[in-house]
């Protein structure tokens, strides 16, 4: 039987942690979050943002900034943000207009309260495996707790070390950080993407495959087959618009022949949130020189 990996309620076990984390804080973090433009995507998913934050007590204020706003303008407010004591954590969603270029606003925000955790002090220091407190990019943290749940812990050790993983897609959000906190685990991980020519030779003797790509059907049947292994695990990143249902990139019949996979909607989605809402705790507390706060 298939394990159907129910995204929502490990969001919701994270959001209870950090609920009860900010009750024990006796005050409530700031987060901000900036949108440039009207993408009815971004709006949707800022959307959400701001929903988790209020369950779990994250005062939010929303900027939404007109398109035709210049880069130096939207770097100019970043500073201001930076430099308010009022705001701990800070977001620009992501696609920006053409433009607008993505590097320098990514390296505008302090890495203190870069909850994307995308600036590349945080990047770098996830590389090097930091003891120095940073923080994560929401996504891929979330995607290795989620797999954490399907191979739990053992004496210590991840169930992860050893295990061979192939990442579709090599975006800055989502696969490169991701390849390299799987490494972190002691995974042996390989990347592709939608261009790989032979995505089949790459998955052989695959244990987990994680797809972010917007490619509908790029895992198919074929490509678990082409595994060769009887239990397969699939986190399904992907996201795209099919008529008016959201999908992933795992093709449906494949959901009867693995050993696990997250399901689009209600999988990577509503756990990359409930990340979110442990960074900005964790970014609280870095700022404020506390102790880091455990989840379990
Ligand atoms: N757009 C889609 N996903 C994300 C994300 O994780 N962070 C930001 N900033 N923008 C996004």
């Amino acid at each position: 039987m298939t394990i159907l990996i129910d995204g929502k309620k490990i969001a919701r076990n994270i959001r209870r942690q950090v609920k009860q984390k900010i009750a024990e804080l006796g005050t409530r973090p700031r987060f901000v979050v900036v949108q440039v433009g009207d993408n009815p995507a971004s709006t949707i998913y800022v959307q959400h943002k701001i929903a988790a934050c209020r369950k779990v007590g994250i005062e939010t204020v929303n900027v939404n900034l007109d398109s035709s706003i210049s880069e130096t303008d939207l770097l100019g407010l970043i500073e201001g943000f930076n430099n308010s004591t009022r705001f701990h954590g800070i977001l620009v969603q992501l696609p920006l207009p053409r433009h607008i270029r993505l590097e320098p606003v990514i390296e505008e925000i302090h890495p203190n309260k870069d909850v994307d955790g995308l600036h590349p002090l945080n990047v770098g220091r996830l590389t090097v495996r930091s003891k120095i407190p940073y923080l994560h990019p929401c996504t891929p943290w979330g995607i290795v707790h989620t797999l954490d749940t399907v191979y739990p812990k053992k004496d210590g050790q991840s169930g992860l070390q050893g295990k061979k993983i192939v990442v579709i897609g090599q975006s800055l959000i989502v696969g490169r950080p991701l390849s390299i906190m799987l490494q972190n685990e002691g995974a042996t991980v390989s990347m592709c993407d939608r261009f790989t020519p032979d995505l089949k030779q790459e998955v052989l003797g695959a244990e987990i495959i994680v797809s972010a790509t917007g490619v509908v059907g790029l895992v198919n049947e074929e490509l678990i087959a082409a595994t060769g292994k009887s239990e397969v695990t699939v986190i399904d990143a992907g996201i795209a618009r099919l008529g008016d249902k959201i999908v992933g990139d795992a093709d449906l019949d494949i959901y009867d022949k693995v050993h696990a996979i997250t399901p689009v909607p209600g999988g990577v989605g509503p756990v990359t949130v409930a990340f979110l809402m442990r960074n900005i705790l964790k970014a609280y507390c870095i700022q404020h020189g506390l102790p880091m706060p455990t989840f379990h």
